[in-house]
């Protein structure tokens, strides 16, 4: 298989460096979405879009473990670290049907994650994940304990005899112009 040349370009969604009408895709693995003005976005990428050209792209469901999750790392940051509350708007058919001029389609995926117990499932989270670790990093002592307590009480509502078990759901938006 030929991989073509890629060209990377550091910007900022709400206004790309790009001409009108240069692309025939567009997608972003939950990217945009960090932006807390889908208005502002989705015009941009109708702009850079050709004429049936499509735009794809995954969402944060709004209930889901992750959006709890990053609650809770919001709360003992004490800065919106991750998933700012912007996020929901983009995962509204709806809302995002009234800012696109063409049809807007969606669907779900899940992505199972498991750990063996929820202790197993926090010192994954800590090794792995940027933001529990940033946490960890910064609180002192007894602030890491409440973090750790709450995370694992927050986990074991969605632990069974095998352990630690949850199925992660994203919305995927597919919208053509
Ligand atoms: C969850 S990460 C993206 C993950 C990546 N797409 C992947 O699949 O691994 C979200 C990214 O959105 C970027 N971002 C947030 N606001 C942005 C904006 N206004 N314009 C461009 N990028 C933005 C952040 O810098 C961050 O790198």
């Amino acid at each position: 298989m030929t991989v073509p040349a890629v060209q990377w370009v550091v910007g900022d969604v709400e206004g790309l460096p790009f001409r009108d009408g240069v692309f025939r895709h567009a997608v972003s693995n939950l990217g945009v979405i960090y932006s807390p003005a889908p208005q502002l976005v989705l015009r941009e990428i109708w702009r850079v879009l050709a004429p049936g050209g499509r735009l794809a792209f995954s969402a944060h469901v709004a209930h889901g473990f992750g959006m709890r999750a990053a609650a809770l790392v919001n709360a003992h940051m004490g800065v919106p670290a991750v998933v700012p509350e912007g996020v929901r708007q983009w995962a509204d058919p709806s809302a995002l049907q009234a800012l696109w001029p063409g049809e807007v389609r969606t669907r779900s995926i899940v992505v199972h994650e498991e750990h063996a117990s929820v202790e197993a499932f926090w010192d994954f989270s800590v090794r792995e994940r940027r933001h529990v670790r940033q946490v960890v990093r910064m609180l002192a002592p007894d602030g890491v304990e409440a973090f750790r307590r709450e995370f694992l009480d927050l986990a074991s509502r969605y632990t069974g005899p095998d352990g630690f078990r949850v199925a992660h759901e994203y919305l995927v938006v597919i919208v053509d112009k």
